[in-house]
């Protein structure tokens, strides 16, 4: 079963290079930031406030996330575009810093990877708790000022606004009990400041091929 585990910061690029390095690979992509994004909104829906720990915790318990390629679905419904909104963002850290919501988040994507046999894993904690026994671990960063400026390329938006926000999840994210956003130990350190998606996903299949030829010989 061969995982690679991307993790690191918003707005580092993980989602777009974890896809491409999936297509090149031919593994399945698996997007655990949009499992938390999931939960958020339904507790939202169901007028579930972030900080109602055991409210949140039932709901991340009984959800049903599917995933049909890049499309994301609960409860039978697709959600792609609604976990993408400025009101999911502002709360998604403060629900997945809930240690019964990682809990049920974890057994839920080792459950999906292991059906599928393997796959690129994108998020905060793959490479340290998740899967620790990856085939390739790495941590994604790029600086805070190409970060926030992505953003505003991808979605639009004040750039000000923007790194704020993205400083404030990082925070959130890095400072929780429950496997916080750090570098596993082992994992290869890529900074794409200045680099293209298509060199960023060539360094990391580069080191998935050579991990994969030095364990077979
Ligand atoms: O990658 P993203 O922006 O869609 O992630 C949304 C939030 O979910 C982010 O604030 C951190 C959290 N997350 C997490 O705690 N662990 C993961 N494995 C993936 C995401």
């Amino acid at each position: 079963m061969a995982v690679i585990a991307i993790d690191g910061p918003a707005g580092a690029g993980k989602s777009t290079v974890a896809k491409l390095v999936a297509e090149a690979t031919g593994l399945p992509y698996l997007d655990t930031g949009a499992m938390y994004r999931c939960v958020a909104l339904l507790s939202t829906r169901t007028g579930i406030d972030s900080s109602n720990e055991s409210g949140v915790a039932a709901i991340a318990e009984s959800i049903d996330i599917t995933f049909k390629g890049v499309q994301c679905w609960m409860n039978g419904e697709d959600v792609s575009q609604e976990i993408r909104s400025a009101e999911i963002a502002s709360i998604v850290s403060i629900i997945a810093a809930q240690s019964p919501v990682r809990t049920a988040m974890r057994t839920q994507q080792q459950r999906w990877i292991q059906q599928q046999g393997g796959g690129v894993v994108e998020g905060r904690d793959i490479g340290t708790v998740v899967f620790p026994n990856a085939e390739l671990k790495v941590f994604l960063t790029a600086s805070p000022e190409e970060r926030a400026s992505r953003r505003v390329d991808q979605s639009g938006g004040d750039l000000k606004e923007i790194a704020f926000n993205i400083a404030e999840r990082d925070r959130i994210d890095s400072e929780r009990v429950d496997s916080p956003l750090r570098p596993a130990s082992d994992a290869v350190m890529v900074d794409s400041t200045g680099l293209s998606i298509t060199e960023v996903v060539d360094v990391i299949v580069d080191h998935f091929t050579h991990s994969l030829e030095k364990r077979h010989g």
